[in-house]
């Protein structure tokens, strides 16, 4: 299959691009490293596998003829949501960078003689808001707060491939869970330095995934007609804060007594630590499991082992 990936140079992507390139499939990751249209392979990239240029400001450009023909498309790309705190311009680049970049590639299905067959866009569990201990699945009401409501212009974005004729999934993302990459690393250092534990009242559920499992469905997204619609991308196994700090105990051989208060994350990373480690997401992969996905990882404790085993 031709496969194209916008944002493959980064966490998710990158590894989706490896795991589609090891199965044999051409990838073209979509960056804005190079000017637009312009094709790059990267040294040391495996067979089949190339960048092309693009500027994702919500028009099409050259680099749309990199779609006509593909099997599939991924959108993954967006602004940092974690790091800095968030200022009103560093606000302005999260949304706006995932809706143009949606934008464009809706854009781009109608321009080209073959649109893809599917389209599979980012979304994130930051789509439900702050809901306490509420079960939430894919037919649930969104939140209102910051993310959510990103989160509902970017899926309402990617809907419009349709319009083209494409099957478009949408996957709202967990935290997902690797030793090299996305928030692991930064969560488990103070574990790793005797000083690991829960932050604020440790309730808050987390929805975790393995980052095998969303690779996996991933690309059973892409080869199964059935995935349409929005998926929750998270282990059927939300945890609470002190079971996961628990539980990166448990993996890492260390403690997990000392916990982190929710006045000092509010004054160290204000809003967002609101919405990414004091907020709650119980959030069930009811899409994914009703339409016969099956995880690889569903349990905390050896997805976790996995991961530190490596
Ligand atoms: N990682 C997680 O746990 C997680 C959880 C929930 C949702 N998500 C969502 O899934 C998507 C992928 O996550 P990730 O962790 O792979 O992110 P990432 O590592 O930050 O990669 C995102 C990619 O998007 C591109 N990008 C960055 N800033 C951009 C901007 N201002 N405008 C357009 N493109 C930009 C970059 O590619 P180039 O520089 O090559 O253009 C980058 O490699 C994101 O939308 C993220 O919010 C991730």
């Amino acid at each position: 299959m031709n496969i194209v990936i916008s944002g493959g140079t980064g966490f998710l992507g990158g590894a989706l691009a490896r795991d589609l390139g090891q199965a044999g499939h051409q990838v073209a990751i979509l960056s804005r490293s190079l000017g637009s249209g312009l094709v790059r392979t990267p040294a040391g990239a495996p067979a089949g596998l190339r960048h092309v240029g693009w500027v994702p400001d919500g028009t099409v450009g050259p680099w749309s003829s990199a779609l006509n023909g593909a099997d599939a498309v991924v959108n993954l790309a967006g602004e940092r949501i974690a790091g800095v705190r968030w200022t009103a311009a560093k606000k302005a680049r999260i949304r706006d960078s995932r809706v143009l970049a949606t934008r464009s590639l809706t854009a781009a299905f109608t321009a080209v003689a073959t649109p893809p067959r599917v389209f599979v866009s980012g979304s994130a569990v930051g789509y439900y808001g702050s809901r306490g201990d509420e079960s939430l699945t894919e037919t649930s009401a969104p939140g209102e707060d910051f993310l959510a409501l990103v989160c509902q212009e970017w899926e309402a974005e990617a809907r419009l491939g349709e319009r083209a004729g494409v099957r478009v999934a949408i996957i709202r993302t967990g935290l997902v869970l690797d030793r090299a990459g996305g928030v692991l690393p930064f969560m488990s250092l103070p574990f790793r330095l005797f000083a690991g534990g829960p932050t604020g009242s440790g309730r808050q559920f987390v929805a975790w995934i393995h980052l095998a499992d969303w690779v996996g469905l991933a690309r059973w997204a892409i080869e199964h007609d059935i995935a349409a619609g929005p998926l929750n991308g998270t282990s059927p196994n939300p945890a609470r804060n002190a079971d996961l700090s628990r539980a990166i105990g448990r993996a890492l051989g260390r403690p997990s007594w000392f916990p982190t208060p929710s006045g000092l994350i509010r004054l160290a990373l204000g809003e967002m630590g609101d919405a990414l480690v004091l907020g709650s997401q119980r959030v069930l992969p009811a899409g994914p499991l009703a339409l016969g996905f099956s995880f690889r990882y569903p349990d905390l404790d050896r997805a976790l082992s996995a991961i530190f085993a490596r």
